[in-house]
């Protein structure tokens, strides 16, 4: 097994394979079946994965990420049947959205068979599924031929991986092997979804939209003050985080433009050394003096180019040594509910720029 492997080591680090070699699947695959932790692409965003049927091999993966015990994770599985197999019965309205969804950014939680660890689902009743679209992902679960437990292979609470070196800038030390295959394509998480009879209730809003899922299911939304944490342990208010403070922009560009020259002002007035700010803007087409540094989700105003540069453009701005990046807010219909979810939980509830007056 060496030779091939070295064949394809990355020069950028030695744990990253190039995902596109088949030998890398097979040394991940084997990697896995030793309890190991190999993280692999979807079409969302990488995973960080283990061996769900091995508890010693998931409690790991805990450690890696640092994740607190209470945040069950997201089975992955090669084919709708496999799938169906973790759950104790599959109802009619699983088995619609798993034939129009799966392969795909969908994620099903139900009743979970006794077979499925605790440790998986932190001792929850009940297993979230998905089967990914992404070819490396489908190829790995083949080879290994169980089903693997995957988070997002970030650090818990930090921004979601959408490259290998992003998990390798995370979490290098702990795992065995990152499988790279480039940039994933939706770029934000499945959309998780609880099934209750023929109710669907929206756990964590994500790659599949509301919308498109409508017709299928009746979808009622969580409200996080009244059922979240209860509902989804996952959804803490302060989620996706860079390591910089971020806040998110309610009014118009041009209320953000008054009220920057206000500060500036009220700034310089008090001989204040200006901030170092970053922004985050979702179409802006007009430059504004006052920020350092600017992404752009995408320019034409489309939401799944802003969906898909999201995390990059949070990561590469955290890079920059700012005192606080500043989001703009997105249309909140199709993937933008996603991306304002994401946008609200990475500020950490921070709203409006009335925080200057804290940095520094
Ligand atoms: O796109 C994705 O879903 C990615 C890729 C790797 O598949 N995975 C991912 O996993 O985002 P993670 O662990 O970062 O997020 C899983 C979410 C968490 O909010 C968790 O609380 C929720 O799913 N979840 C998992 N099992 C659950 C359950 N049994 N009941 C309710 N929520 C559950
Ligand atoms: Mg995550």
């Amino acid at each position: 097994m060496n030779a091939p492997v070295e064949r394809q080591r990355s020069t950028r680090h030695p744990k990253i394979l190039n995902a596109l070699l088949p030998e890398a699947i097979l040394q991940g695959a084997q990697a896995l079946r030793q309890g190991g932790i190999v993280a692999f692409p979807t079409e969302t965003v990488y995973g960080l994965g283990a061996d769900a049927t091995d508890p010693k091999a998931v409690c790991r993966l805990f450690e890696v990420k640092k994740r607190p015990a209470f945040d069950p994770l997201i089975v992955h599985a090669p084919t709708a049947e496999r799938a169906f197999e973790l759950w104790e019965e599959v109802p009619d309205a699983a088995r619609r959205l798993a034939k129009y969804f799966w392969p795909g950014p969908l994620t099903i939680v139900l009743p979970k068979r006794s077979a499925v660890p605790d440790v998986v689902t932190a001792g929850l009743p009940t297993v979230a599924v998905r089967v990914p679209r992404h070819p490396v992902a489908l190829s790995l679960l083949e080879a290994f031929g169980r089903p693997i437990a995957a988070p997002s292979a970030n650090l818990f609470g930090h921004t979601s991986p959408t490259t290998a070196d992003a998990v390798e800038e995370d979490l290098a030390d702990g795992l065995d092997w990152i499988l790279d295959a480039g940039p994933t394509t939706v770029g934000l998480e499945s959309t998780v979804l609880r099934l209750d009879g023929d109710e669907a209730l929206l756990l964590r809003p994500g790659g599949i939209p509301i919308e498109e899922l409508e017709p299928h299911v009746r979808v009622r939304r969580v409200t996080r003050a009244q059922d979240g944490p209860k509902e989804s342990p996952g959804m803490l208010e302060s989620h996706y985080a860079p390591w910089t403070p971020m806040t998110r922009l309610g009014g118009s560009l041009a209320d953000v433009r008054q009220e920057l020259d206000a500060l500036w002002r009220h700034f310089e007035k008090r001989k204040k050394p200006w901030p170092r700010l970053g922004f985050l803007a979702f179409d802006q087409k007009e430059e504004i003096p006052y920020f350092e540094a600017t992404e752009v989700l995408s320019r034409t105003g489309d939401l799944y180019e802003a969906s898909h540069n999201l995390f990059a453009a949070i990561r590469r701005l955290d890079k920059h040594c700012l005192d606080l990046i500043v989001a703009e807010g997105v249309p909140e219909r199709g993937l933008g509910l996603a991306i304002a979810d994401r946008l609200e939980k990475a500020s950490g509830g921070r709203q409006g720029l009335g925080v200057l007056a804290e940095v520094r």
